[in-house]
């Protein structure tokens, strides 16, 4: 007999969607060459800016994240130019990827997983550059594989005395952290629509600056579909060089105007108290953390360590088989040896209760020692109660 349980989804993305965000993808079709479609991207762009609290330009590709990214890539460097890779997990070597898919010379300056970028081992690395030949630095706000938030500002901080342009991928940091593109000098930041958007997957929202675009102009990288220079000019009209998801952009307006009536001090703070009570729970149950450091916390996600002697991949799939709950995996080198818990986007308080209340049944069953019923949830109310 098929035994029917609600579905939680707790990974870092794609992200749970509201009712009234999926509902604006069943709008009929407009023409995206109409004048309230431009309209309906210029109003979008206008807000989607203020999110950002940047003035750049922004565009939104039809594509994943990583489009987003390559787009960067393809499209703000030149044949022969060097670049710079920080890389803290998998999304960092994506970058690194990247970079030398399209010829760059790419040096990397590459951590142990649970670690944040050290900005003073930046600034010394750039400090050697003499010659400024590194013409761009990528890294990860939130390093989604290892749940860690690197210093955005302080490492854009050096780079931007250097000169090279800051490159940062945003896609699961963006809303779950603080995030000042302008007042922190950010060149070319990425973001996703299955993160903290409440988006189904499918956007990059791109936001350029003045200073990317010079180097725009003159890249001579292969591109097409991802131009960041034919989305900005057809972006300054309201348009896209080419036909856009219309229903996700649908989705994306509806979900603006969610974010943009809550408030990004709203948006923000409630992240910060997910992770406090994920990261205040798990602990409470004797569980290690891949990254213990809580000022480098990610708060998008908690990655975890089984308890010793437990199976991180049977703990997820009695989550998922006795509870509904769907938690993720690890990535690369930590498949299967950690789990992590989403609390990105339209997550709840009530969910991450439900979560861990569960996560005491399932490590209980599996004989975890010293599981005391209650403890993991307490630790949770603790931080709820908390005004
Ligand atoms: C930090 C980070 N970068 C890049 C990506 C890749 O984005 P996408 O899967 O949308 O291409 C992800 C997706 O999880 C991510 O979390």
């Amino acid at each position: 007999m098929k035994k029917y349980v609600s579905e939680l989804l707790l990974i870092p993305g794609p992200t749970p969607v509201p009712t009234e965000v999926a509902l604006a993808a069943a709008q009929n079709m407009m023409s995206h060459r109409s004048g309230p479609f431009k309209k309906l991207m210029l109003d979008l762009t206008a807000k989607l800016q203020k999110l950002l609290q940047t003035q750049n330009d922004v565009v939104i590709l039809s594509s994943s994240g990583t489009g987003g990214m390559e787009a960067a890539v393809a499209s703000c460097f030149s044949q022969g130019d060097k670049v710079l890779v920080a890389a803290i997990g998998n999304f960092g070597k994506r970058w690194i990827k990247l970079a030398k898919v399209y010829g760059l010379a790419t040096e990397v300056l590459e951590y142990d997983y649970g670690q944040a970028v050290d900005p003073s081992a930046v600034k010394a690395l750039l400090a050697k550059d003499t010659e400024k030949k590194i013409k761009g630095v990528f890294f990860q706000m939130n390093e989604t594989s290892t749940a860690v938030l690197n210093d955005v500002e302080e490492l854009a901080k050096v780079i931007r005395a250097h000169g090279a342009l800051v490159i940062v991928d945003a896609i699961s940091g963006f809303m779950a952290s603080e995030l000042k593109v302008d007042d922190w000098g950010l060149d070319v930041v990425i973001t996703g629509s299955q993160k903290a958007y409440m988006l189904p997957p499918g956007l990059a929202i791109v936001a350029v600056s003045e200073k990317a675009k010079k180097a725009i102009e003159t890249s001579d990288l292969p591109k097409f579909y991802l131009s960041l220079q034919a989305a900005l000019k057809q972006g300054a009209e309201g348009q896209t060089p080419y036909t856009p998801a219309v229903s996700l952009i649908y989705q994306l307006a509806a979900a603006v105007d969610l974010l943009t009536d809550e408030g990004l001090e709203s948006i923000l703070a409630r992240h910060e108290r997910l992770t406090k009570a994920v990261r205040s729970a798990l602990r409470s149950l004797g569980l290690k953390l891949l990254n213990e450091n809580d000022r480098t916390a990610s708060r998008a996600v908690t990655a975890v360590y089984p308890p010793p002697g437990l199976s991180a991949d049977e703990i997820r799939k009695r989550m998922k088989n006795d509870f509904g709950i769907t938690l993720a995996n690890g990535q690369d080198e930590l498949k299967g040896k950690i789990f992590r818990i989403g609390h990105l986007g339209y997550v709840d308080p009530k969910d991450v209760l439900a979560a861990i209340a569960c996560l005491e049944i399932i490590l209980s069953q599996l004989g975890a020692p010293g599981i005391q019923w209650g403890k993991g949830v307490q630790a949770v109310q603790d931080v709820l109660a908390r005004k």
